[in-house]
């Protein structure tokens, strides 16, 4: 499948970046074609709800910045993985942004399942993101192929490393 992976850390070798980089592999590994963007260094604004996506523009985005990039990845996206840090018991604001701009699109036209890769300080913070998750999953009507989540001590470890090959294994 084509899958397409949004890092959401600004830290380059943290856990959640870890997390996005394993799932790669696994899934390169089992035949898939993935695309992993780092979007915590993109320059991407969030959402200005002018609506000239859905009038004048065409399902296009007026704002050209570099969720630009991202449109057309996200055209052919078959798997959605998103990849985010826990800031303020939910996804970072780095991540929030991409996600919110494909409003234009409504649903990315050729996803047919979601992932989603948490990383965390503590236990028990991971409400927020995966409301969040489950409510666009759900709105999509796309498969939830399941979530992994790493607090503090369970970053970059075997044992994660595992349940991110049983995500892959479940697409
Ligand atoms: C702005 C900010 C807010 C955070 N908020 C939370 C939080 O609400 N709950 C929590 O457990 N950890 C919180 N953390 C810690 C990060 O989620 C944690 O260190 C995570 O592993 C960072 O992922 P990274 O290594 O990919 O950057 C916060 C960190 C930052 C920088």
């Amino acid at each position: 499948m084509n899958i397409l992976i949004l890092q959401g850390s600004p830290r380059a070798n943290g856990n959640t970046a870890w997390m996005a980089e394993e799932y790669r592999k696994a899934a390169e590994a089992a035949g898939h074609t993935v695309t992993l963007v780092d979007v915590a260094h993109k320059k991407i604004a969030g959402c200005m709800a002018c609506e000239y996506c859905h009038g004048k523009g065409n399902g296009a985005c007026i704002q050209k910045d570099d969720m630009q990039d991202l449109y057309p990845l996200l055209a052919e996206a078959e798997v959605l993985v998103l990849a985010a840090p826990i800031y303020y018991f939910t996804m970072s604001a780095q991540i929030q942004a991409p996600i919110q701009r494909i409003y234009n699109m409504n649903k990315p036209p050729k996803v047919k399942k979601m992932a989603m890769l948490l990383s965390s300080y503590s236990p028990g913070v991971y409400d927020g993101a995966i409301g969040e998750y489950h409510g666009i999953q759900r709105y999509w009507g796309v498969e939830d192929t399941g979530i992994v989540t790493a607090k503090i001590d369970e970053q970059k470890t075997d044992v994660t490393r595992a349940k991110i090959l049983d995500l892959v294994k479940a697409l």
